[in-house]
């Protein structure tokens, strides 16, 4: 059961669940998004994450599409980040993360996901920026836009210091968040440096935004989001402007 939550003075929705009925949750909104477009015979755009946060609500989309049997013909999937300097096929790329993790099981093929290719150079990685913004305008905008917080306020890869007004574009990771991703890449020094993000203003303009963050690791940030100064210091309270934005916490992130 959701609990209506004090913190909802700030602009977010904020909701406390278990992170299985968070999953269920955001998972069954974007069902009835996937249906509800379909009925319309409109197309749909849904943002979607990676890491380990949102891995409940993919597993119980990929349920609803196997025994509901729900297309997602209609459906053009973008991702939020991802990393460069990466062999095109490399395993750890965000790209084959979010294939094996949801795209297979939903039926998205390649050409219905865009995802920066994780081999650009920095000119490269400039010019696929610039056509992404120019695709997903054409498409229409996002309609939902998956998020997960990094433990320094991180939305998609932008990290402090990024500005409300930034667009897709490639950027230089944290010390911390490099920090934390240690364990997947070996060491320090084997993290990408860099990475292509969507951008704080491409993310706003999504027409929703769901933000899920887990675990005693997130408290410290989930508050300064909550209530802390809107700005870039911390991009993750620039969802409080938005006017469509929950934000899922389980009880020892709150
Ligand atoms: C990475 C991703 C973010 C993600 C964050 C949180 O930095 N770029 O998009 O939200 O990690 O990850 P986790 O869900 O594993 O805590």
């Amino acid at each position: 059961m959701a609990q209506p939550c004090p913190a909802a003075r700030t602009g977010l929705d904020v909701r406390v669940l278990e992170p299985a009925e968070a999953g269920r949750e955001v998972a069954g909104e974007i069902a009835a998004l996937v249906r509800a477009s379909s009925r319309a015979g409109r197309s749909c755009v849904l943002g979607f994450a990676t890491g380990r946060t949102p891995l409940g609500v993919y597993s119980e989309l990929a349920r609803i599409q196997r025994e509901e049997r729900l297309a997602f013909d209609h459906v053009t999937a973008v991702n939020l980040d991802e990393l460069l300097g990466l062999a095109p096929l490399d395993p750890r790329s965000f790209r084959a993360w979010m294939r094996a993790r949801l795209f297979d099981a939903l039926g998205i093929p390649p050409e219905r996901a865009l995802i920066p290719p994780c081999d650009l150079d920095q000119c490269d990685a400039e010019s696929w920026c610039s056509s992404f913004e120019q695709r997903l305008a054409r498409l229409g905008g996002i309609d939902l836009q998956l998020l997960g917080l990094g433990r320094n306020g991180h939305i998609g890869f932008n990290e402090p210091g990024s500005g409300r007004q930034t667009r897709t574009r490639r950027v230089e990771l944290a010390a911390g968040t490099r920090a934390d991703a240690t364990a997947e890449w070996g060491g320090t020094e084997g993290v990408p440096t860099h990475a292509i993000t969507l951008g704080v203003a491409t993310i706003l303009e999504a027409r929703a935004l769901r933000c899920l963050a887990f675990g005693e690791r997130k408290r410290a940030i989930v508050r300064r989001v909550l209530e802390g100064p809107v700005g870039p210091d911390v991009p993750g309270t620039f969802l409080r402007e938005h006017p469509d934005a929950k934000l899922y916490l389980d009880p020892a992130a709150f």
